[in-house]
């Protein structure tokens, strides 16, 4: 069974379905979009070995005609070398303006394929096929497209929403476990930032879900997706309430650029610390029970996802060093750090106003803790 779901703005609206075996229909999802029955394919390496054959076959089935660009695997991929790279490709297959592009892959390909198809002939149409979890629940809904800089993740960018996204969950079978995990860390984000009840499913449903119950895992995509359209609808470009979508991001992006945005880390891990540890400050600040910070471990630990400090392999630095690493990120406004704390589960809120010795006290005591 698919389920639709609706991103809603104005003339940039378009649909999130959800199901199985979306890509042995994408000829028949995606023809309507078509002024001529061609698209051009971005992916990487691991998903057209593992899926480009079915993607072709779907297409055309439809009669529409495929061209392909696969990238090296890995968020290194997210750089200026390979963007310059896919949008020269494009134009190469000579990618008209009222073309569509497809960016078939995770997180890295949906986000450079997205900024790609936004700055190629001043921006054409694209349509995310999510392979990850992680693309599935955050990446490929709500239109944030980019690359990576040295100086930070996700610095170069341009906000361009995708026409079509269509998450099969078939796909997620052929995840490693760590991979699906991670994407996991952003679909407890959804319960942990407004969706109580959401989270108390997760509790119930996630160990099954993670043994692979299709049902289960269609009803976790399709209702952090709901989440994220909700959000994206009341704020398409982060002025206000969809900063809460970053919940656990501002210590997780600190992570990353720890560790190398290397697999010591992967950016839902990152995630699943960063709502510990803002989970954990709450608690210090007063702002929520010290029940909310262990309920939000216990789940965590359950399902074997990283949850301390201690669980990051190899060197960290000290928590100055973390804090400084947090200025870096795109969360700053006038100099100043914003935080996504809770008051409870499913309940966060933005906020600038934080005694930063709270935050250095919680990321001493959790950097000591790897030591001991
Ligand atoms: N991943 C956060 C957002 O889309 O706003």
């Amino acid at each position: 069974m698919t389920e639709t779901l609706r991103v809603d703005l104005q003339d940039r609206s378009y649909d999130i379905r959800v199901g199985s075996d979306l890509i042995a229909r994408a000829g028949a999802e995606i023809a309507p979009l078509l002024s001529r029955p061609r698209v051009a394919v971005l992916t990487d390496e691991t998903v057209a070995d593992l899926h480009l054959d079915a993607l072709k076959a779907g297409l055309a089935a439809d009669g529409i005609e495929m061209t392909a660009l696969a990238l090296p695997s890995g968020e290194a991929t997210k750089c200026w070398a390979q963007f310059s790279r896919a949008v020269e490709w494009l134009l190469d297959q000579q990618v008209e303006r009222n073309d569509v592009v497809i960016a078939f892959g995770g997180g890295v390909i949906g986000d450079l394929g997205g900024f790609a198809a936004a700055v190629l002939r001043r921006g054409v149409r694209f349509v995310q096929i999510p392979t990850t979890l992680l693309a599935q629940v955050d990446s490929s809904v709500g239109g944030k497209t980019g690359i990576n800089a040295p100086q930070g993740k996700n610095l170069i960018g341009a906000f361009h929403q995708p026409s079509l996204v269509l998450a099969d969950i078939d796909v997620l079978d052929t995840l490693n476990p760590r991979d699906f995990l991670a994407g996991y860390g952003e679909v407890i984000k959804y319960g942990l930032l407004g969706d109580a009840d959401f989270f108390d499913w997760l509790e119930q449903n996630g160990p099954a879900l993670a043994d692979g119950d299709t049902t289960l895992r269609a009803e976790a995509v399709r209702r952090s997706c709901q989440n994220k359209a909700d959000i994206v609808a009341a704020d398409e470009t982060e002025q206000g309430v969809r900063a809460l979508l970053n919940l656990g991001h501002t210590f997780g992006h600190a992570l990353e650029a720890a560790t190398g945005y290397s697999d010591r880390l992967l950016h839902g891990e990152g995630v699943a610390i960063g709502c510990a540890l803002a989970f954990e400050v709450s608690a210090r600040l007063g702002l929520c029970s010290q029940e909310c910070p262990s309920r939000v471990r216990a789940h965590f630990k359950v399902m074997g996802l990283k949850t301390d400090l201690a669980d990051v392999p190899g060197d960290l630095p000290d928590a100055d060093r973390l804090i400084a690493l947090m200025g870096q990120d795109k969360k700053v406004v006038d100099g100043t750090l914003r935080f996504i704390l809770a008051r409870d589960i499913g309940n966060a809120f933005i906020t600038s106003d934080v005694d930063i010795s709270t935050v250095r006290s919680v990321l001493s005591e959790a950097l000591e803790n790897r030591q001991s």
